[in-house]
């Protein structure tokens, strides 16, 4: 790989033992890939943040980096941690896994990170441009900024991501180059999708069949940017779709090459068994909202629900500290938490202990979500739309 002259000083110790070990990471991942470069990246996005995936070596790697004046060169913001970095204790989080969470907090914030934690960036201040290069980690997250916003990131591992927000840079390979942006299969969807869930249910079924293919769909009427992350989100966890084009309504959809390409149909009945399939349990004992981080709209849309009514069983709404902040200014958190939910900001369903909070079926309209609550959390999974879920909880 061609290395500037800089880079070859990186790459020699000359800037420090920090910056040696993480170029060093970068520059095998290029070999392994066939990179014939480095490039600047505009932002990054780390994963590996909750204590529940990294655990004590995790942490204490962090820690080791950042006193050793470790300091990221561009934007970096950061996956959802383990548990609502502000209201944990009112949440029931436990007092120990707390603790731990905040060290990882405190060494990343040392290092320049923007201590903002969810899989949704680019509603919280960090907006990617069209082509712009960067380096994401969070598979809902890349698939976003690949697809809908014309990015270009490949999926990075935590350590990789890390890497590129200290040196700046990352191998040029995969989704950063045009050529293997290009999709190789047609999804024809003829179904109606009226709710996110219908997105989700969609995204999942298409991942299982596709694993890691670029679906190029056509047969999508319409759909906003709430329903295109939660199609990518589940594409994403059932398979690892990075990218994927829709017709007239993803940037990249009319460049790319679609001649001959092999043909998918999916329609009502695929989606109605993906329905049935995610739903492994009966009444959810908490429904959680908000698998990719919600947005502003997703949230009022909740309040309006929620307006005046009672809950018996809670609902949470996961989303960013920004988003959420929105959210009280424009009195949805109230309306909601009178009705007995809560919006729960900086982590999520998948990455907070729920297991140990007593839950043990969690109702979810998302299909990335209904994907890992099982595994992840032992949790049994009540899959369905905004609708239904919510009147199961009055
Ligand atoms: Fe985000 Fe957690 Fe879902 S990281 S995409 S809310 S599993």
């Amino acid at each position: 790989m061609y290395l500037t002259k800089e880079e070859e000083k990186t790459l020699n110790g000359e800037k420090g033992k920090v910056l040696e070990r993480m170029f060093r990471l970068l520059v095998r991942l290029g070999d392994i890939y066939g990179a014939d470069k480095m490039i600047p990246v505009g932002s990054v996005q780390v994963a590996g943040v909750s204590y529940k995936s990294i655990g004590d070596p995790g942490t204490e790697f962090l820690e080791d980096l950042a006193s050793k004046g470790a300091k990221v060169k561009v934007l970096t913001y950061l996956n959802p941690a383990g548990m609502d970095l502000e209201n944990w204790k009112e949440l029931g989080f436990p007092k120990d896994f707390a603790k731990n969470q905040l060290r990882i907090m405190d060494a990343f914030k040392k290092m320049g990170i923007v201590v903002t934690s969810t899989c949704t960036p680019y509603l919280a201040g960090n907006l990617p441009r069209f082509r712009e290069h960067i380096a994401w980690s969070e598979s809902s997250a890349v698939s976003f900024s690949n697809s809908v916003i014309g990015a270009r990131t490949n999926r990075e591992g935590g350590p990789s991501a890390l890497a590129a927000a200290l040196c700046g840079v990352t191998p040029n390979y995969g989704l950063h180059l045009w050529e293997n942006r290009q999709p190789n299969i047609q999804i024809d969807v003829d179904a109606d999708l009226e709710f996110n869930s219908d997105f989700g249910a969609l995204g999942y079924y298409v991942g299982k069949q596709i694993k890691n293919k670029i679906p190029y769909f056509s047969g999508i009427k319409d759909a906003n940017t709430d329903q295109l992350k939660a199609l990518g989100a589940a594409m994403a966890a059932s398979g690892a779709v990075a990218l994927y084009h829709v017709e007239g309504l993803t940037p990249e959809a009319d460049l790319v090459e679609k001649k001959g390409l092999e043909t998918m149909p999916v329609g009502k009945k695929e989606i109605k068994e993906t329905y049935e399939k995610l739903s492994t349990g009966k009444k959810p004992d908490i429904v959680i909202f908000g698998c990719p981080h919600a947005s502003l709209r997703e949230i009022s849309a909740l309040a309006e629900k929620l307006e005046g009514k009672k809950l018996k069983k809670p609902i949470w709404i996961c989303t960013s500290r920004m988003v959420k902040e929105a959210a009280e200014r424009m009195g949805y958190d109230e309306i909601i938490t009178k009705a007995g939910g809560s919006i729960v900001a900086d982590t999520c369903m998948v990455v907070s202990p729920i297991e140990k909070m007593g839950y043990k079926t969690t109702g979810v309209n998302s299909g990335k979500a209904a994907n890992y609550l099982p595994g992840f959390c032992k949790q049994e999974v009540c899959f369905a739309n905004i609708n239904d879920l919510v009147e199961g909880q009055l």
